[in-house]
């Protein structure tokens, strides 16, 4: 499995199946916006309906007819854009040949740029060659992430530690020592002045749990 970062909550998961999840580009302060022609996903996943999280969702879509996984409301929207999706919700699961995608709660919002409804947010375990790598979405701290990490053997965890609309880093030491995730991979963080954090105290709190720290942005094989 190879992962990408592209920076705030965009992750391209590459294996037998291609997975960007929240593909948010243009605007992105972390990457050049023309890196979404390169991207040629077979699945989209959406966390929540923030412009930042839908991103370049429908013209990745429409460009590469890659299927978007959502909530159902998120479906709804792009299903009438004419674009394919497979809708679940909090708790639904999605069995591939090579694994699979489940939603998993997030406390946050979830509504659109215009201030339609986008159902609740949600996170997401994608499992994939027999790995589980959760990408938290936008959320705050919450004890379902101790239940998480005792049904589901986390290999990665994606967790947002930017503070102010999800996790700061202390929250998100915590999430991830419940999680017990091996691999831990900070996000949503430095994008805009709200959330600006000092990630080096992300990865000092790490040597406390002896968990492996990645935040390269180069390809990583996992
Ligand atoms: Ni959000
Ligand atoms: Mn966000």
């Amino acid at each position: 499995m190879k992962i990408k970062y592209f920076g705030h909550s965009n992750f391209l998961i590459s294996s037998d199946c291609n997975i960007i999840i929240d593909p948010f580009f243009t605007g992105n302060p972390f990457v050049d916006e023309n890196e979404k022609d390169n991207v040629k996903p077979d699945i989209i996943i959406v966390t929540h309906a923030h412009a930042d999280h839908v991103g370049d969702t429908e013209y990745i879509a429409k460009k590469t007819n890659a299927i978007i996984i959502s909530n159902f409301e998120i479906c709804n929207y792009f299903e009438k854009k004419g674009l394919k999706t497979h809708a679940l919700h909090i708790g639904g699961k999605k069995t591939f040949p090579w694994g699979f995608i489940k939603l998993t709660p997030a406390f946050h919002g979830s509504s659109f740029a215009d201030g339609s409804y986008g159902g609740s947010p949600a996170g997401v375990i994608v499992n994939i060659e027999g790995k589980s790598v959760y990408h938290a979405g936008d959320t705050g701290l919450s004890y379902e992430m101790k239940m998480l990490g005792e049904t589901n053997d986390i290999y990665v965890a994606m967790l947002p530690v930017g503070d102010n609309f999800t996790m700061g880093i202390e929250d998100a030491v915590k999430a991830a020592e419940w999680l017990r995730a091996k691999i831990v991979i900070p996000m949503h963080y430095n994008t805009f002045d709200l959330i600006k954090v000092n990630v080096e105290e992300f990865e000092y709190a790490f040597r406390h749990f002896r968990l492996e720290y990645m935040k390269s942005k180069e390809e990583t094989t996992l």
